[in-house]
């Protein structure tokens, strides 16, 4: 059985929802409790981790179900603040998983590091001798850290770039492609340019300026593919054939349209960020290589999935990106949730990591189009939004759950009404 069919787990109390996830993963009490937040990062922790720490903030963590990857179930856990992530990653994980699951493969975990190089006497002859010597700078940039090497990472490939016309004249840019395994990478790629700096300085002639990673992470890239029968994604009036086609055009859009795109873009990073938080990962690491691949993959920023239909009349979804996570160093080491998010979701590598990433921005991303292009976003969004506002209007428990349906049921969802209704219950 796909874990976590129980088709109630929405409806059962947050305590409930616990044993059930436990009996699921066979977590233990320890690792369920760090998950959960209980007691959460302690203050040394937190002032270990950035400045002027004054306490801690919170956000709901959720657990989304039926993902099935690689032939692997994964309960999938989500930080995020917004309705609906959860529960559309959830629903369309399990169309997905009754029709094979997702297939995800990544690339080598390579990430680059760059080098501008200012006063370049001949940037003709520098960059030629970078390259002729790019295997005697490899061998050594591979003495910098030779646990990432001992672990079968390190170095790769050096590249040169030469920017002929710039705000400062011209320059030339120095990549080092190093594999960094299972870290997000940064101080690896980060020590290695700032250590082979002299060197680079030595064979060009000319001062090294910066010396920093690259966020545009298209050498690390994750690709989830899924496949759905048509019969499977009919609902109410709408047939199958008329939700995959209505999905298709709304593709259409974003791949010719960049205002569209930004925002079919955003709703696959929703799922992923939630992800990437719940595994206290650098999340603007990666939204800056997803837009920036976005943008650079066929020069002009267009989505970053892709929707079709095979031969047999299939939705088939793609989506390839970036993906520079890692599971090992930085809070992720640190943060107790972040470990015991690993652990739940068993991942062994920074692959498996990416791997599961992927497919839950795939899983968004459709979740988003085919609400979108049937019944439209608001309906879905309608029943949380109104308790988020019950619950700021001061109900709690039931009295939310009673004062969201008879917003809901008005079609009018705002702070006053919302108060209004409680004034007039409390005096009935
Ligand atoms: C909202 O957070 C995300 C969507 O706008 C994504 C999309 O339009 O594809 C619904």
């Amino acid at each position: 059985m796909v874990k976590g069919t129980n088709p109630k787990f929405y409806e059962l109390s947050m305590e409930e929802r616990r044993e059930m996830l436990q009996k699921w993963s066979g977590l233990d009490d320890e690792t369920l409790d760090d998950l959960c937040g209980i007691p959460g990062l302690t203050r040394t922790q937190a002032e270990g981790m950035i400045e002027n720490v004054v306490g801690l903030y919170s956000l709901p963590l959720g657990i989304a179900r039926n993902f099935v990857i690689n032939g692997r179930e994964v309960l999938v856990p989500m930080v995020v603040e917004e309705p609906s992530i959860v529960a559309g990653a959830s629903f369309m994980a399990k169309l997905v998983a009754a029709n094979g699951g997702f297939t995800a493969t990544t690339s080598d975990p390579v990430m680059i590091g760059q080098m501008q190089v200012l006063h370049v006497p001949d940037m003709a002859e520098a960059a030629r001798a970078i390259r002729a010597r790019s295997q005697e700078l490899l061998t050594e940039a591979a003495t910098i850290d030779p646990v990432l090497v001992r672990l079968g990472g390190g170095p790769r490939e050096i590249q040169v770039r030469e920017f002929q016309d710039s705000p400062v004249g011209p320059f030339l840019v120095v990549h080092f492609l190093v594999d960094v395994r299972d870290a997000m990478g940064a101080n690896a790629i980060n020590t290695i340019v700032e250590r082979m700096a002299p060197r680079v300085e030595a064979i060009t002639g000319g001062k090294v300026h910066l010396r920093i990673l690259s966020n545009l992470a298209d050498r690390r890239l994750a690709k989830a593919v899924c496949r759905i029968r048509p019969q499977d994604l009919a609902f109410e009036d709408f047939s199958g054939e008329e939700v995959r086609d209505g999905i298709i055009a709304a593709y259409a859009f974003a791949a010719v349209d960049p205002y569209r795109a930004a925002t079919s873009n955003k709703g696959i990073m929703n799922g992923i960020d939630a992800v990437v938080m719940a595994t206290a990962n650098d999340w603007r690491a990666i939204e800056a290589g997803a837009h920036a691949y976005a943008a650079t993959r066929d020069s002009r920023y267009t989505s970053l999935s892709s929707w079709s239909s095979d031969e047999t009349g299939n939705l088939v979804g793609e989506l390839e990106m970036p993906m520079a996570i890692g599971i090992v160093g930085g809070a992720t080491r640190v943060h107790p949730g972040a470990q015991a998010a690993l652990r739940l979701m068993n991942v062994r590598s920074s692959r498996d990591l990416a791997e599961i990433l992927v497919s839950v921005g795939l899983a968004q991303n459709l979740a988003a189009l085919r609400a979108l292009a049937t019944e439209g976003i608001q309906r879905g969004h309608m029943n949380l939004h109104a308790r988020q506002v019950a619950m700021s209007a001061g109900a709690e428990g039931e009295l939310a759950h009673r004062l969201a349906e008879a917003m809901v049921r008005e079609k009018k969802i705002n702070i006053e009404r919302a108060k209004q209704i409680l004034e007039e219950w409390n005096r009935s």
